[in-house]
């Protein structure tokens, strides 16, 4: 059975952290995978998420089956979360969520979920779009095409071309967006062009997927849950993923959710079944552990509070390194401008260099990035930053 198999190549990204494991130069930097760094470059486990994780310790009983829908506290916690305690779509009961192992587990259940009621549909994503976009959608029997997104020469959004691509979709479309931080470019659309991209989805009748992986990196949760809020208000139906690896920085513990609306309660409620019946194919039921310690959090105002502390500390320490990294560039005298890596946010944005001058950064500093220069701002420190602005004005 074997003997015919060759050997994938790594994930583009997954890739980088072995390569990057194996370099014994000091000077090392992973600007790859996107976790959360801090200024002694570990990714440390939120102080919310260790007194939630005593909690469930010390009152956890059993750990038998939860069923389908695994942590229902999590899942109500989380819509409300995202979707607003107030919301129309909320007391209307329109919106059925369910943990999933992870966001990426989220993105494939909701595949799943698109090729089972709808075999034909299109999924259109961003140019560009996470890399493994590019393989879930695929691997569960969908058609993909891409919408323009990133001008890589201006490193600004092509709204108008946008624009124009999305007018042409219908309802046998389904058009993936970024809910904030958009991975790889982090480029995000403005208030007022969420406002314009979610009338075209009422008008043109297409189902928006979100895949909201960043939410509080940003600007805050509330601002970041707009692009959501809005689709919800507009549109009769959504696909949602949502992750909580990096706000709560539980990233092995795999912790995300599909949330789907429907035009009514009974809507949501049958395609809910159809989510139950793919889950239990794939992994049977969800891992807890995670959703556990959220469900905690968010059910307790001083933990919650305590977490809205630590995702506002981890999006201003970005904010402040992308700020620190212009100032530097630009005191190193490198002509090009880097400016723009002050408008955009999250933990990602794309450098702008070639593969040539990638693979010299790598051979010649051992500093690694995917091929696409796409870099995590996060890993940056006061003790790799000047190291890293060195090499780059030696390979520009
Ligand atoms: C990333 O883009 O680096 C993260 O979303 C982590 C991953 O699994 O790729």
């Amino acid at each position: 059975m074997f003997d015919h198999v060759n050997a994938v190549p790594p994930d583009p990204i997954l890739g980088i952290i072995a390569a990057h494991a194996a370099d014994p130069n000091p000077k090392k930097i992973d600007l790859g995978i996107g976790v959360y760094r801090d200024e002694q470059g570990d990714t440390p486990i939120l102080e919310c998420v260790k007194k939630a994780e005593q909690i469930l310790d010390s009152t956890q009983t059993t750990k038998s089956y939860l069923g389908p829908p695994g942590v229902k506290g999590f899942n109500s916690a989380i819509t409300e979360l995202i979707f607003g305690k107030d919301s129309a779509v909320l007391s209307d009961d329109r919106v059925r969520t369910v943990q999933t192992p992870g966001g990426t587990g989220a993105l494939r259940v909701g595949a799943d979920l698109i090729k089972a009621v709808t075999p034909d549909a299109t999924v259109w994503m961003s140019d560009p779009t996470w890399a493994n976009h590019y393989a879930i959608f695929p691997a569960a029997g969908l058609k993909t095409e891409i919408y323009p997104y990133f001008d890589g020469e201006k490193s600004a959004l092509r709204f108008n071309d946008m624009m124009d691509a999305l007018r042409q979709r219908g309802p046998d479309d389904v058009v993936l967006y970024h809910a904030c931080c958009h991975n790889p470019c982090g480029v995000s659309p403005n208030p007022e062009q969420w406002e314009a991209i979610t009338d075209l989805a009422a008008e043109r009748g297409f189902t928006p997927m979100i895949d909201m992986a960043y939410l509080g990196f940003e600007r805050g949760i509330e601002e970041d849950a707009l692009s959501v809020r809005l689709f919800a208000e507009k549109c009769p139906e959504l696909i949602l993923a949502s992750s909580c690896s990096k706000n709560f920085a539980v990233y092995r513990e795999r912790v995300g959710a599909i949330s789907v609306m429907g035009k009514n309660s009974e809507k949501a409620a049958n395609v809910l079944t159809v989510i139950n019946s793919l889950t239990r194919q794939n992994y049977s039921m969800p891992p807890t552990h995670g959703t556990g310690i959220i469900d905690i959090i968010l059910h307790d105002e001083e933990l919650t509070e305590l977490w809205l502390s630590e995702v506002t500390g981890m999006r201003n320490r970005i904010n402040g390194l992308r700020k620190t990294l212009v100032e530097k560039i630009h005191t190193a005298g490198i002509e090009k401008d880097f400016s723009f890596l002050e408008r955009q946010s999250g933990m990602f944005s794309f450098l702008g260099l070639s593969v040539d001058q990638v693979t010299r950064l790598r051979e010649e500093f051992s500093i690694y990035t995917v091929n696409s220069a796409r870099v995590n701002i996060a890993s940056f420190n006061d003790s790799n930053i000047d190291y890293f602005v060195g090499a780059l004005r030696k390979v520009l």
